[in-house]
């Protein structure tokens, strides 16, 4: 084993971050191995979010499904539930396809190479060079965005990214170890979110500073090399939360296509990440009986990964029992289901600025 990849492992033996979906390094040394399920599950839940939101969203979900098959036999629905407020929900949808192919035809257990891993839905290079190495102790090469940042410091490249992606990994395969690849890549993470941070690295404490061109040139900072981002565009438009005498809320399904896709919410105008919509209360998608009038409750702010968006929020109290919205298709939640609704930020951010309990616990 090369010095990098021994200094590194042996500081990972000390200072490993202790996470849910982790075997310990004492015990990963001795040759024990994660749960694929959980591996895959945290993996794919880690895919554009951050350890620190995953970590109650991974523990939920074992908890409603322990094994792959009971994620297998639950309904998308509730797997969308369940999933509400991570973001990215194509990734809960392919998650669901995933176990649904993994039960039926894999016999409920994983591939074990990275080659058939990335065959599975919503398994790209990233995550199945992760599960492979992690899960089944092979050599793959895992590249993910901090250990992008630590590679181009450690060769102080600036080739921008994305190009400079190619060149971490072959970086990475170079100096991933044959023994425990998957503790080698989780270190290069653990490296970049304590140590080898993107404003001041604490290059003094690093494994790894006397292999880095970037601290010998003291040039950090200047690694990774990006593209100049586009700059995100300010959307606008309206939603509308109605609320009926028993305090139930008003929600309908978003389309099967597009943002939020297949997610719940409350009424809007037809703002998209190309396109304002209508902002004002007559915008309402449906009209409210003669007596009752919506009202504003503020702005809310959101930012989505192309767009920022400025939601006008209204609100419509006491509605009748009866009122209904034929053309919406939508349903009442009562104020103790809206909670378990499949509910993206964006949307309890709405009603929370028209119901400002919506969200709080219950005493
Ligand atoms: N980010 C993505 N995968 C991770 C893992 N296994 N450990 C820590 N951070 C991660």
């Amino acid at each position: 084993m090369d010095s990098v990849s021994q200094n590194l492992l042996d500081w990972y033996d000390r200072h490993a971050r202790s996470l849910p979906w982790r075997v310990p390094p004492d015990q990963s040394a001795k040759g024990v191995r994660p749960d694929p399920y959980h591996v895959w599950l945290s993996e794919v839940m880690l895919q554009q979010t951050t350890v620190a939101a995953v970590k109650s969203y991974f523990e939920k979900f074992l908890r409603l499904w322990p094994c792959l098959t009971d994620l297998a036999t639950a309904s998308e629905e509730d797997v969308m539930k369940a999933w509400a407020g991570l973001g990215y929900y194509s990734r809960a949808r392919n998650l669901k396809a995933c176990a649904d192919t993994v039960a039926a035809g894999y016999g409920g257990h994983f591939p074990t190479t990275q080659a058939d891993l990335i065959k599975l839905p919503g398994i790209g290079d990233y995550t199945s060079a992760a599960i492979a190495a992690i899960a089944f102790g092979e050599k793959a090469a895992v590249v993910d965005g901090n250990i992008e940042r630590v590679i181009t410091r450690l060769l102080a490249d600036a080739t921008p990214l994305p190009a400079a992606k190619e060149i971490c990994r072959t970086e990475m395969s170079r100096i991933t170890p044959d023994d425990r690849p998957g503790d080698f890549a989780q270190a290069m993470m653990d490296l970049g979110a304590t140590i080898c941070t993107p404003k001041r690295p604490a290059c003094a404490l690093c494994p790894l500073n006397e292999h880095c061109s970037a601290y010998r040139l003291g040039t950090m900072e200047q690694f990774p090399v990006k593209l100049a981002k586009k700059a995100k565009p300010l959307r606008k438009g309206a939603a509308f939360v109605a609320i009926r005498e028993d305090g139930a809320v008003l929600l309908t399904k978003r389309a099967d296509k597009g943002l939020l896709a297949g997610m719940s919410g409350v009424p809007t105008t037809a703002w998209t990440a190309s396109e304002d919509g209508a902002t004002g209360a007559e915008a309402a998608p449906f009209r409210v009986p003669s007596g009752v009038r919506w009202t504003g409750c503020g702005t809310i702010r959101h930012t989505f990964t192309h767009f920022h968006l400025e939601l006008e929020i209204y609100r419509a109290a006491d509605l009748p029992m009866g009122f209904c919205t034929p053309a919406l298709d939508g349903w009442w939640s009562s104020a103790t289901a809206l909670p378990e609704e499949a509910l993206p930020t964006v949307m309890k951010k709405s009603l929370s600025a028209a119901i400002p309990n919506a969200f709080k616990p219950k005493a």
